[in-house]
């Protein structure tokens, strides 16, 4: 069955590529060379040199995931309120998640996708800033579909397919994703803190004593949330609260 895209902006510009190094860096280096329209989708059918979180690479075999990057510009947001674009994202990627699997969705701050607790979506935002309150926001999105196999490097990734023990189209995949997208995006464009309570409640191991480890020391502590500027909000054993970026801590288990 052909599927139709049914959203304003999101994916109306849609560029497909056969290999590039990384759809992130493709759609900035456009960005910064020409006037791309809000909403301008990349997407590819692999990679040579995806990027991840904390400087990681991001492997993907090739013609079976979903691997795209979109462009939007929440101007709206001032700079300190940039991981509000942050929960968009990862909720309307649960939601297709869900949608597609019918399981149990789960966001791992700050916006990994976990499926029955495996990683399904890696999530790797970045800022151009042209001017104080001129900004654009390349949004890369890898999300695991038909792949059956993953690295032994990683135990805990899965995709849809192996939830659901089924092949799904990729552009079926694609354009209830770029549908989510923006309803996401235009729900936050009406009230940023519109989506917070829903990032608590999806929030992985939130109000869980776990093991975490942060400057090279294990400790047991229990997310209580994530403040404004997005630093995950972790109760330790003595009962004191502790805000911590990405890079500062690691949740172990
Ligand atoms: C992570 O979980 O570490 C984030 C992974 C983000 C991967 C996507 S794939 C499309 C886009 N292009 C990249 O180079 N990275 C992102």
């Amino acid at each position: 069955m052909l599927s139709a895209l049914n959203t304003l902006f999101t994916g109306q510009m849609l560029m497909r590529l056969e290999a590039v190094s990384s759809t992130n860096d493709y759609l900035r280096d456009l960005v910064r060379a020409t006037n791309t329209a809000e909403g301008a989708v990349v997407v590819a059918n692999s990679q040579q040199a995806g990027r991840g979180q904390r400087g990681t690479n991001w492997h993907s075999e090739r013609g079976k995931n979903l691997i795209m990057s979109v462009l939007y510009r929440p101007t709206f947001l001032s700079t300190d309120q940039q991981f509000y674009l942050s929960k968009a994202v990862a909720l309307a990627v649960s939601a297709v998640v869900r949608k597609f699997t019918k399981a149990n969705v789960q966001v791992k701050w700050p916006n990994d996708v976990l499926v029955n607790g495996k990683k399904v979506c890696g999530i790797l935002i970045e800022n151009l800033h042209s001017g104080a309150d001129d900004w654009q926001s390349v949004i890369g999105i890898g999300l695991n579909v038909n792949q059956s196999e993953f690295a032994p490097a990683l135990p805990n990734a899965t995709s849809l397919s192996q939830v659901t023990g089924a092949e799904i189209g990729l552009n079926v995949v694609l354009y209830a994703l770029c549908e989510a997208l923006e309803a996401h995006y235009l729900q936050l464009r009406k009230s940023v803190t519109a989506l917070d309570e829903r990032y608590l409640q999806e929030l992985y191991a939130m109000n869980e004593w776990r093991t975490f480890e942060a400057s090279g020391q294990e400790f047991s502590g229990c997310i209580r949330g994530v403040n404004a500027a997005g630093k995950l909000l972790v109760e330790q054993a003595s009962g004191k609260l502790h805000a911590f970026e990405l890079k500062e801590v690691k949740l172990l288990a």
